[in-house]
């Protein structure tokens, strides 16, 4: 497959006379797909059914027949003012119970079946209409579920929704209290109908009753992607597209996935950096102007496993961004080298965000391709520096890697609603995780709990909330907290790990502050997480004091704590000589990917980094045929 890019455009931003000059510039420097229409809804519909098509449609041909192909988003991230009038109740709620207002973006509840219906609406008359278009290539919904904090709401419409979920999941509310445990505190219910959402209860709800609302959130974005899906399809035969974000746990993205065709994602390294990555001041310091080196490839893995290995990424940063506590600017080269790393693996198509700057709204400070008044920006000469390498590279094809990693978001669900430490975060478990595998030069694939570890040489397993039976057959790494609760949030009667074939038992837990890790006997250390346990597997690893830190039996191993990065690297060195996988340790911020037919080298560090015969400059990608 030949790998493509292109770019998010507005054309409702600028003068008409603009279009066809913009479009040719695209097609210049190497763009194949234009992305437009995902904010437009009050362009399209000014007033109610007062429809205004033929801007649209205008755009659609002026950009099409230079040679762009559409991704067409459906608006429902925006729906205009009036729609406000005709539902005043369709807000999203926070958790202090504060309506959240018109004058942005993303103001709706996902519970709100009118606007559900209103959503289906508009993506069913821009399907008819263009689904049959020559130009059309792939469509978009919505527009980042969950930007802003707005898949879960606490408005009248998800109580309501949600007493109805959990009288389809429990049937009684008998069998609802003892799911829950709810004669703790005397919390029985009689009825579903007095159920209501966790929160602003005096003090911690119960957590399987967080838990229920997570799943219950998570369903209603499910719902409310499927009804665009369904419309889009009865039209249209164009590959249908979400663009998700980074590090966002408040929806199951494999089961928003089941009904894409591609999933996609929205990378700004930089602006990650300084907000979400979890990084200490050092490493904000030296990857500054790059971004931290694992976090884009963990997204492009993840996400690859959201819609049977189809990717894409539809926003790539180009510059400075506005939304980050800073914004630096990027080194020369880092938007080649993240559309690079993205292609290593496995994205088909990575978009920029976006052609031109706004010179308007709450976006003016974020670069784009051109600044605003039409002249180049930097990262307009590194696109078409993509692009000329492209069309002279083969197809690297997508190797699947030999190392897999369970990613499973009932289970960060559960360890956000009650972490047991200040710093206990499932997706950190899992990106320590990822992190150690990458220093190691492993290329991995992240999946879902279904993953059958025997196609696998190694399969990880940190933090599951429940352990399938077919977790089983290869090598498998679990713990800690892995089986620790049972599908509702009891401690299994057996106590944990509930996981067949180990002999083991937790008897108690410890969540460490961050100046007290626990050191191992050989090396490295717990951090965050210890447990105590009494086992008759084999130890293979024990703390200072002599007790057992990680047991084996046979291919299942289970570690009784967080491993810091020098222990991660050391347990799998270990296993590494056992089953023959090559293992290497990398310097800082040089990374990794192996495709198909090639081994891509990329250098996330500030400096020139040297690795072997191999001199890579700051923002240096490199690649050799396998
Ligand atoms: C994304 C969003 C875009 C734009 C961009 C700015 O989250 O999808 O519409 O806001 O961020 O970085």
């Amino acid at each position: 497959m030949k790998r493509t890019l292109g770019v998010c455009y507005y054309p409702e931003h600028w003068s008409e006379e603009i279009w066809a000059t913009d479009a040719k510039r695209m097609v210049e420097t190497g763009l194949t797909w234009v992305r437009i229409g995902e904010f437009a809804w009050s362009r399209m519909e000014p007033a109610p059914e007062k429809f205004e098509w033929d801007w649209l449609d205008r755009a659609i041909e002026v950009l099409g027949s230079a040679g762009l192909k559409i991704i067409l988003g459906t608006p429902t991230a925006t729906p205009p003012r009036w729609m406000l009038d005709k539902y005043p109740d369709m807000l999203a709620y926070d958790a202090e119970g504060r309506a959240r207002k018109f004058g942005s973006r993303r103001h709706y509840c996902f519970s709100h079946q009118a606007y559900r219906a209103e959503a289906r609406r508009i993506t069913k008359l821009m399907a008819e209409r263009y689904g049959a278009s020559p130009h059309l290539a792939a469509w978009q919904t919505d527009n980042e579920y969950d930007c802003h904090d707005t898949a879960i709401s606490y408005s009248h419409h998800a109580l309501i929704a949600f007493q109805d979920w959990c009288a389809q999941r429990y049937q009684s509310p008998t069998a609802l209290n003892a799911a829950w445990g709810n004669v703790f505190w005397s919390m029985e219910y009689d009825d579903f109908s007095q159920l209501e959402l966790p929160n602003q209860t005096v003090t911690e709800a119960n957590p399987s009753h967080v838990l229920a609302f997570r799943r219950f959130s998570s369903d209603q974005v499910v719902l409310f992607n499927q009804a665009q899906c369904d419309e889009i399809r009865k039209y249209s035969t164009a590959p249908i597209i979400h663009n998700f974000m980074g590090r966002i746990t408040s929806f199951d993205h494999y089961d928003v996935g089941a009904d894409l065709d591609i999933s996609s994602w929205d990378s700004y390294p930089m602006g990650f950096l300084l907000d979400r990555v979890g990084a200490n001041d050092t490493d904000k310091a030296h990857y500054l102007r790059q971004g931290d080196p694992d976090f884009q490839a963990f997204h492009h893995d993840l996400y690859r496993a959201t819609s049977a290995g189809r990717c894409w990424v539809m926003e790539q940063q180009p510059g400075p961004v506005n939304w980050a506590p800073w914004n630096p600017a990027p080194l020369p080269g880092m938007p080649r080298l993240w559309a690079w790393e993205a292609f290593a693996h496995g994205a088909e198509t990575v978009c920029y965000f976006r052609w031109r700057q706004a010179p308007f709204a709450q976006e003016q400070m974020h670069a784009g391709l051109l600044l605003p008044d039409s002249t180049p920006a930097p990262a307009l000469a590194e696109a078409a520096q993509v692009a000329s390498e492209l069309e002279s590279m083969p197809d690297v094809g997508c190797a699947r890697a030999s190392v897999a990693l369970v990613f499973d978001y009932d289970s960060a669900y559960a360890w956000e609603t009650q972490p047991q430490g200040a710093d206990f975060d499932y997706f950190q478990l899992v990106f320590d995780c990822y992190r150690a595998l990458r220093r190691a030069g492993l290329s991995i694939d992240i999946v879902s709990k279904d993953v059958d570890p025997a196609a696998y040489k190694l399969t990880f397993a940190p933090g599951l909330l429940t352990v399938p039976d077919s977790l089983a057959g290869g090598v498998v790494i679990a713990g800690p907290r892995t089986g620790s609760k049972t599908e509702e949030f009891h401690i299994p009667a057996g106590l944990a790990p509930e996981i067949s074939g180990l002999q083991t038992k937790v008897t108690y837990v410890e969540s460490l502050p961050p100046f007290a890790p626990m050191p191992i006997a050989g090396g490295g250390a717990f951090e965050k997480w210890r447990e105590s346990i009494e086992t008759n597997d084999t130890i293979i690893l024990r703390l200072m004091d002599g007790s057992p830190a990680a047991v084996r039996a046979n291919d299942l191993i289970y570690l009784a704590g967080w491993p810091n990065p020098n222990l991660w690297h050391r347990i799998l060195l270990e296993l590494a000589s056992e089953i023959s996988l090559t293992v290497l340790d990398l310097p800082r911020g040089l990374r990794v990917r192996d495709t198909d037919t090639h081994r891509f080298w990329f250098n996330y560090g500030p400096s020139v980094t040297t690795y072997g015969s191999m001199t890579l400059t700051p923002a240096g990608v490199y690649w050799e045929e396998l």
